[in-house]
């Protein structure tokens, strides 16, 4: 059984409950947008293509969308964006993609502020349609008011119907068995029954929903698809529903890491915006995000507070707590058994070789630290070439920056650079060298040399401290 899958996300609606700027689906979950989420979700499925409806701000929704890269031996699927204006109904939606699809497929409907739905779920929803039934996604609620209600015959027998809330009488308001507003159905039929779709209804809107009588009508089987995770059809209309579907997401994170044995002291409080790989016996305490890649080698432990973006980490290296680590697109890579923190900053290209020591308020920046080197307390080390063993006192700082243009600083190995020193790049401090406590250093040093760049010290025997005078 394998018919092309054509996957229709529906973003077209204004999502005025998030009393926001920007267009609802554009909200981020996990540091993706919602409908990169469904995005990415179809991707798992190998589609065929990916159609997106597009309405408030479509611009902006159809700049920020992307098709990842699909898994080794499956076809990435073509994304292509239709609008609709004005926004007529769900059904109406369909419509306007009905040109961007074939009809030897199936079609599958999504919506684009509904994130959370598992490929296993919509696979066996394809399944189930076979490319010949109407399958319908459903759910038991408690409370189902608001959504359509599938109607049938007799418990358990064949679907009839779905009666959306606003038309629903009392019998069928009593029903919980709800549609979920995700279905799949074979395209040839589905272009016949959108044909046919009017808007005499209680919100005068084409419903997509109508569908199902046609199908029943025609003889076409319908089915539905009962899952019990409200989690996966849940979709956002408000903050608050963003928040609540923000932490299911996170929970499910944090599950899936500790499945695969890592170690987080809560996992309530840690966030992953992005993708974090880990390796063996990994250590993560509380409340700590992540963002972008991140890798964490085997063994390496994160304390708490940290925020740490676009980074790998190798094994048994110790972040100590409230350490920032942003790479951005550079990256930062942390060699083996390093110890970063606490309260260390290292930004995009900073690359610290093994067992490097970065302590309390040290900022480096596109500087790369061979094995060992240290830098303890309250330093910056920017555009540096640093070597091995390299001691950079407390205080002293790499002026790279002459105001116009960035300039290298290039300490060799061995150098010893004591406190409160400035490296005025570009220049070279010569290997082994010393560089004197409160040294403003402008021209390069020998090799093995000590250099000192300060006033010399002076002494005034007995000097008389001035005293107050009297009134
Ligand atoms: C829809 C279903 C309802 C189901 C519920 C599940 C219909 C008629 N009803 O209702 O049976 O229980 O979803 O959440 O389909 N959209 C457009 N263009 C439009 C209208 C909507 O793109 O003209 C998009 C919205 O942005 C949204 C999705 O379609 O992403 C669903 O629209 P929404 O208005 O939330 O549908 P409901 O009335 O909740
Ligand atoms: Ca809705």
């Amino acid at each position: 059984m394998s018919f092309p899958v054509d996957v229709v996300v529906m973003a077209a609606g204004k999502g005025t409950r998030m009393k926001s700027l920007r267009p609802k689906v554009l909200h981020r979950l996990g540091g993706r947008a919602l409908a990169q989420h469904v995005i990415d979700t179809a991707a798992q499925l190998s589609a065929r293509s990916v159609v997106v409806i597009t309405g408030h701000g479509a611009e902006q929704v159809e700049a920020s969308l992307v098709v990842p890269p699909a898994p080794d031996g499956v076809a990435t699927p073509t994304l292509r964006f239709v609008r609709q204006e004005p926004q007529l109904g769900t059904g109406h939606a369909v419509q306007q993609a009905a040109p961007a699809l074939t009809d030897d497929g199936v079609t599958l409907v999504l919506s684009g502020d509904v994130p959370l739905t598992r490929a296993e779920t919509l696979q066996a929803l394809l399944d189930l349609c076979a490319g010949e039934r109407l399958a319908l996604l459903a759910l038991d609620m408690p409370d189902p008011t608001g959504y359509g209600r599938i109607v049938r015959a007799h418990a358990d027998g064949p679907v009839q119907a779905i009666v959306e809330h606003k038309d629903a009488n009392e019998a069928q308001r009593a029903i919980t068995e709800i549609y979920s507003g995700i279905m799949a159905v074979p395209t040839r039929l589905l272009r016949g029954w959108l044909a046919r779709l009017d808007n005499r209804n209680a919100q005068n809107e084409y419903y997509l929903t109508d569908v199902v009588k046609f199908a029943v009508a025609d003889g076409t089987e319908v089915v539905a698809h009962r899952i019990a995770d409200a989690v996966q059809v849940a979709g956002v209309n408000s903050p608050v529903q963003l928040a609540e579907l923000e932490r299911a997401y996170q929970q499910r994170l944090a599950r899936a890491l500790m499945e695969q044995g890592v170690r987080l002291a809560d996992p309530a409080r840690l966030d992953v915006r992005g993708e974090l790989m880990c390796g063996q016996d990994v250590e993560i305490d509380v409340n700590c995000v992540f963002e972008g890649r991140v890798k964490l080698g085997d063994g390496v432990r994160i304390g708490a507070n940290c925020v740490i973006a676009n980074a790998a980490i190798d094994a048994n290296a110790v972040i100590l707590p409230f350490t920032h680590i942003e790479g951005e697109t550079l990256g930062v890579s942390i060699g083996r058994g390093a110890l970063i923190g606490p309260f260390a900053r290292l930004r995009p290209g900073a690359q610290l070789g093994e067992e490097v020591h970065i302590g309390n308020f040290v900022e480096v920046k596109n500087s790369k630290l061979a094995a060992r080197a240290k830098a303890n307390h309250l330093a910056y080390l920017g555009d540096a070439t640093v070597g091995e063993r390299v001691n950079y006192g407390a205080g002293s700082i790499t002026a790279n920056y002459d105001g116009a243009n960035k300039h290298r600083t290039v300490i060799e190995a061995d150098v010893h650079v004591g406190s409160n020193c400035v490296l005025v790049a570009p220049v070279t401090i010569g290997a082994g060298g010393t560089v004197g406590a409160g040294s403003t250093i402008t021209k390069n040093t020998a090799p093995g040399a000590l250099s000192v760049a300060r006033g010399k010290q002076v002494a005034l025997e007995n000097w008389q401290r001035p005293v107050k005078k009297k009134p």
